[in-house]
């Protein structure tokens, strides 16, 4: 049976994942996509920290040696920060290698170059696990997309944030203290900048921005605030007027003009981010035709996270026109 031979980029949380649901996984695969999926290589900083990897996979410190093996079909990125990853991606589509990322940083700037040097080499990125993890927001976009015009989006698309001012909210404790309790139960990483100045938050609504406008806003016009001055008397405030702290991103269009902003806002019971307490992501999307649609799930997560990507690696490669096996997919699950 031929294969599909992937490459992972990155062998941390994301990257374990992203194997363990593979190998756990092979034979729906095998069944949905009529091949199996092996992974042939892996890219790492640092290769004694993953001694115990099958003897059939390359684990190298050097990009080359995975984009030079014969016949490699996909790279899962799964690596940290702009650079190297946006070069090795764009070596890798260069090649007509499909790439799936994790990497939202990366691809909040360069999804419009990434996006049009694939389509030149006629290959695919799959980004679902870019924003709201396990959460299929980029799918149901493009679903909704075909007939409908998607008008605005607000979102609760940070985690970490959510579960401080859910904390603060709901048992009275400070921003330090919830954060504390975030970094505890691994919610937080230990350099939690980015998830609660909202840098994370908008390097997302930027991704959807590129998605549903095919544009972005200038950044530097868009208003970014985190949640670390939000006091507990506004908290308690906000309970007393039965509404509540939310880190919202937003973006709509004016005109000819794209609007954007992250910050934390306060929700009536009414609206439909209000509910959304601990790290769950959500986002709230209103079309033309539909109304307003909301999805609610994991934001991050190991699991999570490598579902979404190996949900990309089935789009893509359930279209690629050899592939007959989603009809012996459902003939199977008929019997
Ligand atoms: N964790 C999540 O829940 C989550 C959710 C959504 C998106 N993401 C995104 O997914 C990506 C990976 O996140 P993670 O949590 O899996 O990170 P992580 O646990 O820190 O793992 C990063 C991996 O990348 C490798 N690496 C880092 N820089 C490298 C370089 N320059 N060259 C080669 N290998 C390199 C590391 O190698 P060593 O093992 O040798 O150190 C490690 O295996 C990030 O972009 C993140 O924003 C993460």
């Amino acid at each position: 049976m031929k294969k599909i031979k992937a490459a992972l980029l990155g062998y941390g949380t994301v990257g374990q994942g992203i194997h363990e649901v593979l190998h756990e996984h092979q034979e729906r695969l095998r069944i949905l996509l009529g091949k199996e999926v092996e992974i042939v290589a892996i890219l790492v900083q640092n290769p004694s920290k993953h001694k115990n990897l099958p003897e059939n996979i390359v684990v190298t410190t050097n990009f080359e040696e995975i984009i030079t093996l014969p016949e490699l079909d996909v790279v899962f990125e799964a690596i940290v920060g702009e650079e190297p990853a946006l070069s090795y991606l764009t070596h890798a589509l260069d090649k007509g290698v499909h790439v799936i990322t994790a990497n939202k940083m990366m691809f909040a700037k360069h999804a419009k170059s990434l996006l049009e040097k694939a389509r030149e080499n006629d290959v695919k990125i799959g980004f679902e696990a870019t924003t709201a993890g396990g959460t299929p927001v980029i799918r149901t976009i493009e679903q909704l997309l075909q007939v409908n015009r998607v008008e605005k989006i607000e979102a609760i698309l940070n985690g970490t944030s959510n579960y401080i001012l859910t904390a603060m909210s709901e048992r009275s404790i400070d921003f330090k203290t919830a954060l504390a309790e975030a970094k505890e139960k691994g919610y937080a990483e230990a350099d939690p900048t980015n998830d609660i100045d909202g840098t994370d938050a908008f390097n997302k609504l930027m991704i959807l921005s590129q998605l549903i406008f095919n544009d972005q806003p200038a950044w530097h016009k868009v208003e970014k605030t985190g949640i670390k001055d939000l006091t507990s008397t506004d908290i308690q405030a906000a309970q007393e007027n039965n509404k509540k702290y939310k880190h919202i991103a937003v973006i709509y269009k004016e005109g000819d003009q794209l609007k954007a902003e992250v910050s934390p806002l306060l929700l009536s019971s009414s609206h439909p981010l209000y509910n959304i307490d601990g790290v769950d992501n959500a986002i709230a999307i209103t079309s033309n035709i539909v109304g307003t649609i909301t999805l609610i799930g994991p934001g991050a997560g190991k699991l999570p996270t490598a579902s979404a990507m190996v949900e990309d690696l089935v789009a893509i490669f359930q279209h690629e026109p050899e592939n007959h096996s989603i009809h012996q997919y459902k003939d199977q699950a008929a019997v």
